[in-house]
């Protein structure tokens, strides 16, 4: 095995025997089980809680109300919010903890937890679509109110111009495991078994709100199940369960439940779009506008980019951006695979098939008419963009310069076929790697690195092992706590440029080491030879992957002279039954670039799996507010529709990326891939849809009812 061959995740072995210890699994001596007891309401004042019954519950310890937590210092990024729960009687949004009971086991917290009842002053509570507009914050995106070139002027050049507006609902992440923290403290030192994509955030928050050093913040977490954007900040049931456990002098733990999940950590905003678009007879975009508002909660904004598509996608002089945010009483918002791009090209690249219907242009041949040659707002050259050659290949594989010979039915189904542009944003973040050459050749890199199910240890190897000079399988890697060094977060699409480049670089200062004389260049090296004519235990390299400027993050490539974006072309075949309304999946083609793809197995599967996530928000998944209580409807896994098995045909997918190093975006060639594919696609299928039945549904999912109410108003 190495770079560019598919290889099995080395963490697999760990996770199939059921050996992979998840936070969860962890039991300090003397922990408490803790519960959080959730608002019934969505605003208000907590007057009076009553737990007598709740605390006659035999092992039960105790119960915590606002009455009994310490005074937190200020937080702020990267916690997710501010307004922490128990702090204060002020109740912001329905499930937010207004208790917590802690007892010996999780049985007896929770029958105690069901026993408390609180008295709560009732506030008129802001709902979706009634909440307070205001504009966006200034973001890293793209600021919320944006302008280049002319856009009235650009609109008054067009022969013809479109303005749809689309709509997706909040969703939920849902991932396996749900989040749970485990705080232990020692004295003044901070110990937490955590859920996390980012070990790291856990000490500055935790630092910042007990008034330690973060270093006194130790985070395990080697294994993560799943993640998806909801556990990249650290949320309130993490301080909870470090302020109880200081309370308490033990150990505490608080795992979410699957309800919880949808109250205590965040979701992806509802978003509501209007897109303009203005071109010449012959396809040449002239002017874009887009308008946007996610909503997010009463005291903490998330700001959900989602114009950065139209700010990125297209070559247009003049381009127009307006982003707001709603504030309602819900559970903030947050990141939710894919942000920013993931929304964006949902409204964008519907509303680039619409234009090309309207101009009755191929809608290929109007994306690569409008084709980004540089980066369209600051005409920066691209770090490295093999867009052209990914439209190509999917759509030769696809097929889909011959979609008009192929058949439109079969059986009950009426097929159709759309596409998109598929892209994301590059984000960068700081890393370290230490390598550990052993006196017998074998390697050990380290890093506090998370593990949320990507394959990222196997990248991180096949990275050290390639720039050692060795076989991988002479690589381990120990992982998953911040006593290694820092590794960046497992979020953004990052992890591989930063770990992946931080493991490169410490593994050549071994290199370095062990072969003083200089080996050549892709020489391979036997350490067992070498380390014993050094004669010595152990040779440690030490690497980094630094930012321009050393800055703690880096978006697409920011103060550099290239533009870094990732893209992809999707291309989705769909059967539509006329009477049922029902939409199935045929197939889906999809070429990405992507730089180099270091690890193919893993690559390919996160790409049918962000396919395949798309297909539930397109055509399944919503997570419902009943408006009366501010309450998702459904908050748990059987009443959310999401894909499964049956809904996705054997070998529908077919994915691939094309020859590529990208050698500015990471010192090993790659761009991020994780949320690329959860990118356009929603768009390619409402297309299809619309290809297939002669309906354009403006709002996912795109549901039985939407297609059988359009195919009623297109008859009458
Ligand atoms: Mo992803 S939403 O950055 O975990």
């Amino acid at each position: 095995m190495s770079i560019g061959q598919a290889t099995l995740r080395v963490e697999g072995p760990l996770k199939v025997a059921g050996a992979a210890r998840y936070a969860a699994d962890n039991r300090p001596d003397a922990m408490l089980y803790a519960v959080m007891v959730g608002s019934p309401i969505a605003a208000g004042q907590v007057t009076a809680i009553d737990f007598a019954r709740a605390g006659a519950v035999p092992g039960v310890v105790r119960v915590l109300t606002h009455e009994d937590m310490p005074r937190l210092g200020a937080l702020s990024m990267p916690a997710a919010v501010t307004h922490i729960p128990l702090t204060s009687r002020e109740v912001q949004w329905e499930g937010q903890a207004i208790a917590l009971v802690l007892a010996e086991t999780l049985e007896a917290a929770e029958e105690a937890a069901a026993l408390v009842r609180a008295e709560i002053a009732p506030a008129p509570a802001l709902m979706p679509g009634h909440g307070k507009l205001e504009p966006g914050p200034e973001d890293v995106f793209l600021a919320p109110m944006e302008t280049k070139g002319d856009f009235a002027q650009g609109l008054a050049q067009a022969d013809v111009q479109i303005v749809r507006s689309y709509f997706q609902p909040t969703r939920n992440h849902n991932p396996m495991e749900t989040s749970v923290c485990i705080a232990a403290w020692q004295d003044d030192e901070l110990t937490l078994w955590n859920s996390t994509q980012m070990n790291l955030n856990a000490p500055q928050v935790m630092a910042a709100a007990f008034g330690i050093p973060k270093e006194k913040v130790r985070v395990i977490a080697p294994h993560t199940g799943g993640g998806f954007g909801c556990k990249g900040h650290v949320w309130p049931h993490e301080v909870l369960a470090a302020a109880a456990a200081k309370i308490m002098g033990r150990p505490v733990k608080i795992q979410l439940s699957r309800a919880q999940q949808y109250s205590m950590v965040g979701h992806q905003a509802e978003c509501r779009q209007v897109i303009t678009l203005g071109a010449t007879r012959d396809g040449q975009l002239t002017a874009m506008r887009h308008e946007a508002i996610n909503t997010t909660s009463i005291a903490d904004t998330q700001f959900e980019a989602m114009a950065t598509a139209t700010r990125t996608y297209y070559a247009c002089p003049n381009i127009d951006i307006d982003q707001r945010i709603e504030r309602i009483h819900l559970v903030k918002s947050s990141p939710m695979r894919a942000p920013v791009e993931g929304p964006g090209s949902w409204a964008l690249e519907s509303a680039m098939d619409e234009l090309a219907v309207a101009l009755g242009i191929d809608p290929l041949d109007l994306r690569l008419k409008n084709f980004a040659e540089t980066e369209p707002f600051e005409a920066k050259p691209w770090s490295s963009n093999k867009l052209r050659e990914a439209y190509a290949e999917a759509a030769e594989v696809f097929g889909w310069r011959r979609r008009n010979q192929m058949p439109r039915q079969d059986g009950p189904l009426s097929l159709g076929r759309g596409m998109s542009m598929a892209s994301t944003f590059c984000a960068r973040f700081p890393s370290e790697a230490r390598v550990r050459v052993q006196a017998d050749g074998r390697v050990i890199v380290e890093s506090s690195s998370n593990d949320i199910g990507t394959g990222n240890q196997t990248v991180i190897i096949l990275a050290a092992a390639e720039a050692l000079g060795v076989d991988p399988e002479a690589v381990s890697f120990q992982w998953g706590d911040t006593r290694y060094p820092p590794a960046g977060p497992v979020y953004g699409s990052s992890h591989t440029m930063g770990m992946g480049g931080a493991a490169r670089n410490a593994a050549l200062d071994a290199r370095r080491k062990l072969a003083p004389h200089g080996a050549a260049p892709g020489e391979r090296l036997d350490l067992a030879a070498l380390m014993r004519e050094l004669g010595v235990d152990e040779i440690v390299g030490e690497g980094k992957f630094e930012l321009p400027g050393n800055a703690p993050a880096n978006l697409n490539g920011a103060g550099t002279p290239w533009a870094m974006q990732s893209w992809g072309a999707n291309f989705v075949e769909v059967g539509v039954d006329r009477d049922l309304g029902l939409i199935r999946l045929r197939r889906a083609v999809a070429r990405y670039s992507a730089g180099r793809i270091i690890n193919p197995l893993t690559a390919r599967s996160q790409m049918i799996g962000a396919i395949i996530w798309e297909w539930g928000k397109a055509t399944m998944e919503a997570s419902q507010i009943d408006p009366r209580y501010g309450r998702f409807v459904a908050k748990n896994l059987s009443n959310v529709a999401v894909p499964v098995n049956a809904d996705i045909p054997a070998n529908a997918i077919d994915v691939g990326f094309i020859d590529e190093f990208d050698s500015h975006a990471s010192p090993i060639g790659a761009r991020g891939i994780g949320e690329l594919g959860a990118t356009g696609v929603a768009a390619a299928i409402a297309n299809a849809v619309y290809d297939a039945v002669g309906v354009r549904v403006r709002e996912v999912p795109i549901l039985p009812h939407h297609i059988l109410e359009a195919l009623q108003a297109q008859a009458a």
